[in-house]
Parts: C-alpha cells; structure tokens; sequence
C-alpha cells in the first residue's frame, strides 16, 4: 500500500476507528494491560506510542499508569491524531515512524525514550530495519522497545481471499524479531490471547467499512462478495467467537560491557 493510499484509509476510517477496533472496553484494558507487563512500564518512563492512532491504547496505557510526563503519541495521519483526547497525559506528535526514526522530525522532549511502542503500525513502514534501528538508537540506558503485530495467519473470520492476501502482505514476527536484534537490542518474541466475542452484524459493517487496511486491496464488488461468502458461512452463528493472537516482540537495550 503507498503512502497516499495508508493516510486515505486512516482518514476514512478515523471518525468510526474506536467502534471498530475496541471489540469491547475488557479487550482494551487486558491489551493495554499486557502492553504495561511487556515493557515493565514505571510512570518516570519517557514513552513514546508510534502510530498510536486515535490513542485508544494510549489513553488506557495513561490511565492505568498515571505516568509522571506525557506520552508522546506519534502518528502521520492528521484525522487519526485529531481523536487523542485532550489530556496533560498525552501529548499529540504528527509524524510517521520514519520520520522520528530518522529526526526528521524532532520530539518535543529531547531527552531519551525509556520505552517505545509500536502497536499494529510497523506492516505501514517500508524500511522497517531502518526505521526500527532509529527507534532503537532513541531509547535511553535502559531503554525498551515493543512492536505488537498480528501474525500472519489470523482467525479472524474474514473471507478466504482477505485470509490469503493478508498472508501475503503481513511481516513475519521472527523476521521482526530479527531485525530489533539487528538494531542492537536483545530481542525476543512471544505471544499473547485475547478472547473477542462479537455480534455477527457489527462484524459485517467493520467488512463493509474495510476496517482492517488489508480490505482495501479488494474492489467494492469483491468486497461484496466476500461479505455473501462470510454470511453463509456464519449464517448459524450471531455472535462470533475467536482467540485474537498477537506477536509482541521486544527489545531491550543491552547493559553496557
Ligand atoms: C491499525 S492502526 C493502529 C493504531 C493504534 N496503534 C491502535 O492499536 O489502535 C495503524 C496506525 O498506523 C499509522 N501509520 C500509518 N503509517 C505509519 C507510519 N509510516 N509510521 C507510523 N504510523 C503509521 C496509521 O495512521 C494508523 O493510525
């Protein structure tokens, strides 16, 4: 996907974002929970959420940490950065990765980063060794890194055709994994659940407003016979039950020898 195309999509997609994405607000606590857990998150941290979106993560991770300075919440597309609520917890940056990775665009507090999320945004970057090994080259003495990313097989109940192309586009975590251990940080991966429970029709309006960026590969008409093959499919089940598995992979600074 270009550039042009990744910001139309987040654009059309901002307003109805949360509805979309929260599946319920026990999914967002346990995620954001998990995320705190991953990255050993103190509220003196220094955090930076890159790609953040509308902050529905963020906002989370900031309440449950009440953290001592803001959250630097970092995203390229204006319409999803407009959604961050207006708190002293969180502090709105409008920029892609690439361009904090490289210092294009400066963060507004120069020190450090103790810790770096990258939470379903690093399949949008296109030189994801560079962009990390910036990233990495951010983060303080003891400083961590978390990129969480769906692997490339998903259960979700998407119809076949969006199963295979999502293979095809989605990274691999070990690859991942790989390239924050070749940013110099001691990386590893592992995995986590997340029960989702959802009523069939809510599903079928997130497929009909493309609400993962791989729906926009298909044209209307593809997408609308996609949408007959899921309802058959799930024409015995109104509320639907899946295991939403997440890679998290992270990186840790190295002591100094
Ligand atoms: C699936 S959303 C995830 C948002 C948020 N992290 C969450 O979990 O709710 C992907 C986000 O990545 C952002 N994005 C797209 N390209 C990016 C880039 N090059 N660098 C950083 N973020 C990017 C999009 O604007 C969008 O807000």
């Amino acid at each position: 996907m270009t550039t042009d195309r990744i910001s139309e999509h987040y654009d059309r997609l901002a307003a109805s974002y949360d509805e979309h994405w929260t599946y319920d607000p026990e999914y967002v606590r346990a995620f954001s929970r998990a995320i705190t857990g991953a990255l050993r998150l103190h509220p003196a941290d220094a955090i930076a959420d890159i790609g953040c979106g509308t902050g529905l993560y963020t906002r989370q991770l900031a309440e449950d940490l009440q953290p001592l300075r803001p959250i630097l919440c970092v995203d390229p597309v204006p319409a999803m950065l407009d959604r961050v609520p207006a708190s002293p917890a969180l502090r709105p940056v409008l920029a892609s990765a690439e361009d904090v990775a490289s210092g294009h665009v400066s963060l507004p507090d120069p020190g450090p980063l103790d810790a770096v999320v990258v939470k379903e945004s690093l399949h949008h970057v296109s030189d994801r060794a560079g962009t990390l090994r910036g990233l990495a080259g951010l983060l303080s003495d003891h400083g961590r890194l978390l990129v969480v990313m769906l692997p490339r097989t998903i259960p979700h109940p998407l119809f076949a055709a969006a199963h295979e192309r999502f293979e095809q586009l989605q990274p691999d975590p070990d690859d991942v994994r790989d390239l924050v251990a070749a940013a110099g940080l001691r990386a590893s991966v592992s995995y986590r659940t997340f029960h989702v429970a959802i009523d069939r029709e809510r599903y079928v309006r997130m497929l009909e407003s493309r609400y993962m960026s791989v729906l926009d590969e298909f044209s209307a008409d593809e997408l609308a016979e996609g949408i007959a093959q899921f309802r058959h499919a799930y024409r015995e089940e109104p509320v639907l039950r899946f295991d939403d598995h997440f890679a998290f992979v992270t990186g840790w600074v190295r002591p100094a020898s």
